[in-house]
């Protein structure tokens, strides 16, 4: 049976950076390795009020996706030196109802993707922060901050650049390394 990786991805944009590197994941995809996109963009922001008799159809799909993985990969974008909402309120959505988080104790990995030099430092660490929070084992190294992405693809939206290949290729080697310490299949 394949290990399930989930790949979130902090930008809605059709043409995101974020989401072609995402992309560029699943075609070097280790074998023994599933890797599939999940859609947040969907959720409302979360309200507690609306647990029980009023939950959206929306949470509970995503709840159970959620189960339904033994990892993910968050591939996110920068906004004003933290993590994008969208992204949050998804964490958030699968965090609850309290005592039954859907995150606790599965591996992850974080990748930041932007279009500045800096590399989404803050939006990475700042979604670490949250990551500790809901018991996801976040691997260390190597680090992934990619900067000055709108030089890295094609007008297609592939990922061209070899440096950048090559590195998240090590990437994708030390996560498979960093899974297996966590699932057993
Ligand atoms: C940005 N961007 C940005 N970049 C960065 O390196 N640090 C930042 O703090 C911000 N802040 C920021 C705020 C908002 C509201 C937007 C819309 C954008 C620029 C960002 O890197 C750029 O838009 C990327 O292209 C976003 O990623 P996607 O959508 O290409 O995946």
């Amino acid at each position: 049976e394949k290990i399930k990786v989930g790949l979130l991805v902090g930008s809605l944009r059709k043409e995101s950076f974020n989401r072609k590197t995402a992309k560029y994941l699943m075609e070097i995809a280790p074998e023994g390795y599933s890797l599939e996109l999940v859609e947040i963009g969907q959720l409302p922001f979360y309200n507690e009020d609306s647990e029980g008799d009023a939950l959206p159809a929306s949470y509970a799909d995503f709840r159970k996706q959620i189960e339904g993985f033994d990892a993910f990969i968050f591939v996110t974008p920068e906004y004003n030196r933290s993590l994008p909402a969208v992204l949050k309120n998804a964490i958030d959505v699968a965090s609850r109802p309290y005592g039954k988080s859907k995150w606790g104790g599965k591996p992850g990995a974080v990748i930041s993707v932007s279009i500045g030099a800096i590399g989404g430092f803050g939006a990475n660490h700042h979604l670490r922060q949250s990551l500790v929070f809901v018991d996801v084992p976040t691997m260390a190294q190597p680090e992934a901050y990619i900067g000055n992405a709108a030089k890295l693809f094609d007008e297609q939206g592939k990922l061209i650049n070899e440096d950048t290949q090559k590195f998240l290729k090590g990437f994708m080697g030390a996560f498979e390394k960093w899974v297996a310490r966590f699932v057993k299949k």
